[in-house]
Order: C-alpha cells, then structure tokens, then sequence
C-alpha cells in the first residue's frame, strides 16, 4: 500500500511540472500575439495617418510629390512648411536642399536666400556654406562662442571667446615634450591623448614636439599685433587668429615640429606622415586642412592639432569635414538626423 502511495505522489509531480510548464507557454504565446498585434495597429494607424496628412498637406496644391511631401514633413517644422506655401517655393528649389545630409531646418530661409544669390552652386555647397557661416565675410556676424563646451569649443572668424576664457583643465606640459620656451599649458584631457599618440610614435620611430600650446587671450593680442605690424592686417589674416578668435585658447589646441628638426615645412617630414595618418584614433584631428582654406579662413596648417575626442576625430577623418562642418550639424543642432 504505501509503495502504491508513492508513485501517485511522483505521477502527480510530473503532472503538476507539466502543467505549470503548458500555462506558462501558453501565457507567453498570448502575449506576444497581443504585442505584435499592438505593434501592428500602430504601425498601421501611423501610416495611415501619414497618409492623411500626405493627402491633406497644402504643399498638394504647389504640385509637389507624395514622395517630396514626405521628406518635407520628416525634416521641416510646421512654421517652415508654411513658409514654402505662403511663399509657393517650388519643389524642385527646395527639395535637393532637404535631402543634403547636413541639411538643417533652423537654417531653411538662409539656404533659399543663399541658392538664390549663386543659382548655379551645388546643393551641397549650399549647405556647407551656410552651416560653417561662410555665405557671410569673415570676421563680419560674430557670435559669442558656448565657452562651456570644453572640448567641442569653437573658436574661429565667426564665433569669439571672452578674454578670460581658458580650458578649466589646464596644466603644465612636461619639458620633455616641448621645444624652447618654458610655462607650456594645455587641458589636461588633450595632454594625456597627446601623451599616448608621443609614445606610439616614438615606439613607430617618429619625433615631434609642441612648440605652440595654449595661448592667452592677452598673448594672441600681442602676436596678432606684431604680424599685422609687420605684414599688414589682410596677410596677417591669412595665418594669424585675432584675439579671442584662436582656438589656442581653448587650451586643446597645439602646434609640432619634428623632432629631430628636419625641414621647416611639416608637411614634408616623416613625422607628418604618421601623424596626419594617426592623429584622428587619439582624438584629434588637422585644423586647417589643405582645400578648405574657404571655410577656416586659413592657409593650410600641418603642424596645428585640435583635440576633439575620438569619436568626433575619426568621424571628421573619415568624412573629410572641417570642425566648422561637425560643430554646427553634431554639436550645436545635436545631429538632427541621427547620423552615425
Ligand atoms: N595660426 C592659428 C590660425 C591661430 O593663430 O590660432
Ligand atoms: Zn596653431
């Protein structure tokens, strides 16, 4: 008898982990049919809403596309599509502008105005030259930079520091790593990157140093004089930043020469070689870049570094912009469309 008892007692068992296990499958399974069906409606509710405001947009009546009244509404604001209607912008004005990458919705009038004036420029120019301020003079329509951007700090003819900006991370750099001079200073953050890409060159086989690191607003006002003294205000333009203009500054800018010295131009050292190649996967990356001397608004630098942080570095390496390019669409609008 008591043999009997427990075997029913197991069976029973079994049966109740079956049980359990058949319960709480079929729980899972109703509710993934009922998430999938939520997401479905709303997918479906969305799309149809889409399609009513396609339907609805006023932009119909200007002749524009289903297609070109979609990108309008993904990258325009209510107050700027009623801009285009009051104004009746035609689709083919507008719509090679929206779908440039860089494209940035505050500045739809100024892509239109500027288009306008140079009717025969690339749409991509377009909206570079808009985006980095350079459909304006330079030195002309200056903004006070964010000074609380730290690393992202832009300093160039369009956007000034106080003179009591600096990094409020500066510290002294070593002896070893700088050339003639003495109370070298740079943030440290942009020292210790410095630091790691100096050893990995070293080990490489290559030498620079820093002969130019952060500068005061005070100091930039003295070298700015004595090069426009000397070689006019308009040459000295050309390779000197005005006082609160020089992202010297900052305190995460540097200049290099090579070392041992070899030739007066950088460019044509062995050392350039690896750190023109190298810089960006230390975070920094080539200022004043050879070809773009329209949107720096200076000759070509291959001896000034700017640290940006990896991440920036690599992206304006690999997409050949210039800081300009990356602070106005990444850091000031926030990437708008979220571009990886
Ligand atoms: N040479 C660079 C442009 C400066 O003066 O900051
Ligand atoms: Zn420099």
């Amino acid at each position: 008898m008591k043999k009997k008892r427990r075997i029913n007692y197991f069976r029973l068992f079994i049966f109740l982990i079956i049980l359990i296990g058949l319960i709480a499958g079929g729980v899972f399974l109703v509710k993934e049919f009922i998430i999938k069906k939520d997401d479905n409606h709303f997918i479906q509710e969305q799309k149809k809403d889409n399609n009513n405001e396609i339907k609805k947009s006023p932009l119909k009546d200007l002749n524009y596309s289903d297609d070109d009244i979609k990108i309008i509404n993904d990258s325009l604001s209510e107050e700027h599509i009623n801009y285009l209607v009051e104004n009746k912008i035609k689709s083919e004005d507008i719509i090679p502008i929206v779908k440039e990458t860089y494209y940035i919705d505050y500045y739809l009038k100024d892509y239109l105005s500027y288009k306008k004036e140079n009717p025969s420029k690339e749409n991509n120019l377009i909206v570079q030259a808009v985006n980095t301020h350079i459909n304006y003079p330079f030195y002309t329509h200056i903004e006070d930079t964010d000074e609380s951007l730290g690393k992202f700090v832009l300093l160039n003819k369009y956007y000034k520091a106080s003179e009591s900006y600096k990094a409020n991370d500066l510290i002294a750099v070593s002896s070893e790593y700088h050339l003639y001079g003495s109370n070298f200073e740079l943030s440290k953050e942009c020292y210790e990157a410095f630091l790691e890409m100096y050893n990995d060159a070293k080990e490489a086989g290559y030498g620079f140093k820093i002969n130019s690191p952060y500068r005061s607003y005070q100091t930039q006002v003295g070298l700015y004089n004595k090069y426009a003294s000397t070689d006019g205000k308009e040459m000295a333009d050309t390779y000197s930043a005005r006082a609160g203009h020089s992202e010297h500054q900052t305190g995460y800018a540097f200049d290099i020469r090579d070392f041992p010295y070899t030739n007066p131009d950088y460019s044509k050292t062995k050392s350039f070689t690896w750190v023109s190649k190298n810089a960006y996967k230390y975070g920094f990356i080539l200022r004043f870049p050879k070809g773009k001397e329209y949107i720096t608004g200076y000759q070509y630098e291959s001896w000034h570094y700017r640290y940006v942080g990896k991440e920036a570095a690599k992206y304006i390496y690999d997409h050949d912009l210039t800081f300009e390019e990356y602070y106005e669409y990444f850091v000031k609008f926030k990437n708008p469309r979220n571009l990886k």
